[in-house]
């Protein structure tokens, strides 16, 4: 079983996790325009610090936190090294107690006011697209330890030829993938880092399908401490792997999937003082709450009527449902949309669950070429359940050639994501067969990772390698409208005008 690390290796030693309340204190612009310059961890850390002290302007206490089990309801104000209740063993999340007597965080005008004001403000947290929202965020001790890229402020895009194939007036998307390690995980990765800055951890460690490694590796660099990542040999995208590397994180690839690397690493949490950052962290959740902030304010707090997010450990859908129960909660919003989880049909235990009446989920051995969400035994399953019955979402699944015809389409219009985001194109066609969604809602897709994450797959869909020799090779005949294999050409400009004209007849 477990042991304790040997005193002698020289770990700093750090079990609990603590909730702290905080004072934040809003910068003065005029004294910072210096801070806008990209000048290393360090330095920033610094002139972050030169800001804060500058501040003359408006100051108020954060929101003062509680960690809450979703199953027993046990309050703490810690957490262990797993995030798990120490009453039942179910996940922990982020409860704000303290916000019926903030008068901010009571007045939606004030904060909608404050949000939009900070956008223009040269201070770090401010320019972050997460930070900025930080009334509904847990308090950080102090503002110089948040940890950040600048991540979220993604865009919102319209999607006309999704809408025309799936029969709906309105697609938008909210593209995560636009975030600076190229997934919404850095929203995340922003808030939890910094609490594990702020902790003294020297170590953060995750198990990972691809891209949480890759963020965490991005901020565990920013913020000086070393990271250990966990990732299925051979089952995540070379790109994906590329970035951990060059982030300078110990990268294991174990002989097992997903699965097994997270099994593995809740041992190693425990016989180790790293701090555990795949999404069963609730700081995680929260940073990730904010792309329904930032998306709503895009949007000019008129809300969509559906939200389509992919679901793979469903942390995501659980973060994003949670802040349309919190915006509901403090006026911020009068109604909630749908929100809806769509999983590959190799990887789909939500799915079974929820079609077979099962109170609980069932792990599955999952398989799909959409490696992001290639999870068999979803962490956060009951906190997703809770979301999909309080806003009266749906679940549906995709086949691989639904997913890769729908990557192919977004692509055509000039986004492109990697494959586990098109899962949400795949399932708004399925939703609007079902009824499910009508004509003339406004639906928003979640992107969640960006196009150049696994360039492999859109290279073997295009040379028609993807499905080749495969179970699918028939049902992808479809898809040969939407392949682009490259041409080699002598050459020449006759060759090139030849292929030209071949373009224009065919
Ligand atoms: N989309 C992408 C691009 C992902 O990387 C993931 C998860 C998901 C969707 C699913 O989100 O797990 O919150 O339901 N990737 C994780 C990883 C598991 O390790 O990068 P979820």
């Amino acid at each position: 079983m477990s042991s304790p690390l040997p005193v002698e290796t020289g770990w700093r030693k750090t079990t609990d996790i603590c909730v702290s309340s905080a004072v934040w204190r809003l910068p003065a612009p005029a004294h910072c325009d210096h801070l806008t310059r990209d000048t290393g961890p360090e330095a920033e850390a610094t002139l972050i610090k030169r800001v804060n002290h500058q501040s003359t302007s408006q100051e108020f206490a954060a929101a003062a936190p509680k960690l809450r089990c979703i199953s027993c309801g046990r309050v703490s104000d810690r957490a262990g090294q797993t995030f798990r209740c120490t009453q039942c063993g179910d996940l922990v999340e982020i409860a704000y107690p303290d916000w019926k007597a903030n008068e901010l965080v009571r007045s939606s005008a004030r904060l909608k006011a404050l949000w939009r004001e900070r956008k223009t403000s040269p201070h770090a947290a401010d320019q972050s697209g997460v930070w900025r929202f930080r009334e509904l965020l847990p308090g950080l001790r102090s503002l110089d330890s948040v940890v950040t890229l600048r991540e979220g402020n993604t865009p919102v895009y319209q999607l006309q030829r999704s809408a025309r194939l799936s029969g709906v007036d309105t697609v938008l998307t909210k593209h995560q993938g636009m975030n600076p390690t190229g997934s919404f995980k850095d929203t995340g990765m922003t808030v939890a880092t910094s609490f594990a800055k702020e902790a003294g951890f020297r170590w953060v460690a995750c198990a990972s399908t691809g891209n949480t490694s890759a963020s965490m590796a991005a901020y565990a660099a920013r913020a000086g401490m070393q990271a250990l990542v966990l990732i299925p040999q051979g089952k995540i995208s070379w790109s994906k792997l590329a970035q951990a590397l060059d982030y300078g994180a110990l990268t294991c690839q174990l002989r097992a999937d997903f699965d097994g690397c997270m099994r593995v690493l809740n041992e190693v949490v425990l016989r180790m003082p790293a701090y555990l950052l795949n999404s069963v962290n609730p700081y995680r959740i929260e940073g990730q709450k904010t792309v329904a902030l930032e998306l709503v304010e895009q949007l000019n707090w008129e809300l969509p009527d559906h939200i389509i997010v992919p679901g793979g450990n469903l942390g995501n859908s659980s973060a994003i449902g949670k802040a349309f129960l919190e915006m509901k909660e403090l006026g911020l919003i009068s109604r909630l949309p749908k929100l809806s989880v769509v999983q590959a049909e190799g990887a789909n235990p939500l799915v079974r669950m929820i079609r077979s009446k099962g109170e609980h989920l069932v792990p599955v051995e999952a398989e799909t070429a959409a490696t992001a969400i290639r999870i068999g035994n979803p962490a956060s399953w009951k906190k997703a359940l809770g979301v999909l019955k309080a806003t009266e979402g749906a679940v549906d699944e995709v086949s691989e050639v639904e997913i890769a015809q729908a990557k192919a389409e977004i692509g055509s219009e000039g986004i492109g994501c990697e494959p586990a985001s098109a899962v949400t194109l795949a399932g708004l066609k399925k939703l609007v067969r079902r009824g499910f969604i009508k004509p003339a809602e406004t639906v928003v897709l979640i992107l969640t990772g960006h196009f150049l994450k696994d360039p492999e797959f859109t290279l073997k869909f295009h040379r028609g390698e993807l499905f080749a020799g495969g179970k699918d090779d028939s049902a992808a005949s479809a898809l040969l409208s939407y392949q682009r294999a490259p041409i080699v050409l002598d050459a020449s400009a006759d060759a090139v005008l030849a292929a030209l004209e071949r373009a224009e007849n065919s």
